[in-house]
């Protein structure tokens, strides 16, 4: 028998960064994130009589993922996890790819554990007598695997915020969203290490109280539809968090000279325009950018004059 399910990605506006408990990935503060349904992952599910799970890529498109042996270890330590809390102790062979191309930097946990908690509690739920999990609860497992990861179970704007997951209604839907990939090196320092480190910044200590005066300001400008300042909230909160980076005991950055110059880019794009895509950055070197629907042709623009022959842009 075989299980597939799909989940996208999704790039945080105000970030999750440091966690008040790792065990759980209970965040320690909440974050607000934008969807990104055509950032896909592809998980497939085949129950097997090995006496271990095994992972393989699932060749689509050309595309075949490769895990590092620590990433394959916490993707099956997950499925693990999901089947106990199924009692199910039979094994699987997990197949997994994504439909962005590989090596782009884009590799976020957040799609991938998303769509093997989607795949497992349908599987266990053919393959035992317990009824299907609410999409609350499968989100509440993917945070377990990935914490980021339970925001790709809902559309749109997606708060996290504790134990509360939801869909966040505002005026802008079918925002365009470009990844700027800067670099396609696997990064030096993990998300999930960079957790950790940062709270020896001496920063941390008022960083949860900073991100959540940001995300009250974003949610009202959201909703009055002012755009300038949502740019400005993230772009502060990403800078904050990149911050944290570089002032922690074991300082560590992603910022690179390429980098700063396509913001240095961004920010003149929005000094002539006075508009232009609200600009976040990750853990990690690449630059994504979120235009309303509305500005298409600025967005044509400025990757047409800028970006085109430089950089990969999905
Ligand atoms: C910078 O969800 O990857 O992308 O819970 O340890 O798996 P773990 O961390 P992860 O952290 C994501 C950090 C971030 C910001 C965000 O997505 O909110």
């Amino acid at each position: 028998m075989q299980w597939l399910a799909k989940a996208p990605s999704n790039i945080a506006l105000i970030k999750y960064m440091g966690k008040q408990n790792s065990d759980h990935n209970i965040a320690a503060n909440p974050s607000l994130s934008y969807t990104l349904n055509h950032l896909q992952s592809t998980v497939t599910l085949e129950h097997s009589h090995e006496q271990r799970d095994k992972w393989l890529p699932l060749c689509e498109q050309n595309n075949q993922l490769t895990l590092s042996p620590a990433a394959e270890k916490r993707f099956l330590q997950h499925l693990h996890w999901l089947k106990q809390q199924f009692n199910f102790s039979g094994s699987f062979i997990v197949r997994s790819a994504n439909n962005f191309p590989l090596g782009c930097g884009l590799a976020s946990s957040a799609a991938s554990f998303a769509a093997l908690t989607k795949c497992t509690a349908l599987a266990l739920t053919d393959l035992t007598a317990k009824p299907y999990p609410s999409i609350l609860q499968q989100a509440t497992w993917s945070r377990q695997g990935s914490g980021s990861s339970c925001r790709s179970f809902f559309d749109g704007f997606v708060l996290w915020d504790n134990d509360n997951i939801q869909t966040i209604d505002t005026p802008y839907t079918n925002l365009i969203h470009k990844a700027i990939v800067i670099s396609q090196e696997e990064k030096l320092v993990s998300s999930t290490d960079a957790h950790l480190r940062v709270c020896s910044s001496p920063h941390y200590a008022m960083r949860a109280q900073r991100a959540n005066l940001r995300l009250q300001a974003l949610l009202q400008v959201l909703q009055n539809q002012d755009w300038a300042k949502a740019y400005r909230i993230c772009w502060e909160e990403f800078h904050d968090m990149h911050n944290l980076f570089t002032t922690a005991a074991q300082p560590f950055h992603y910022i690179t000279a390429e980098t700063q110059h396509v913001l240095t880019l961004l920010e003149k794009l929005w000094e002539i325009e006075q508009d232009g895509p609200i600009v976040t950055m990750d853990a990690g070197p690449n630059i994504h950018l979120l235009y309303r629907c509305s500005q298409q042709a600025l967005a044509d623009h400025f990757q047409q004059k800028y970006l085109d022959g430089r950089y990969h842009v999905i």
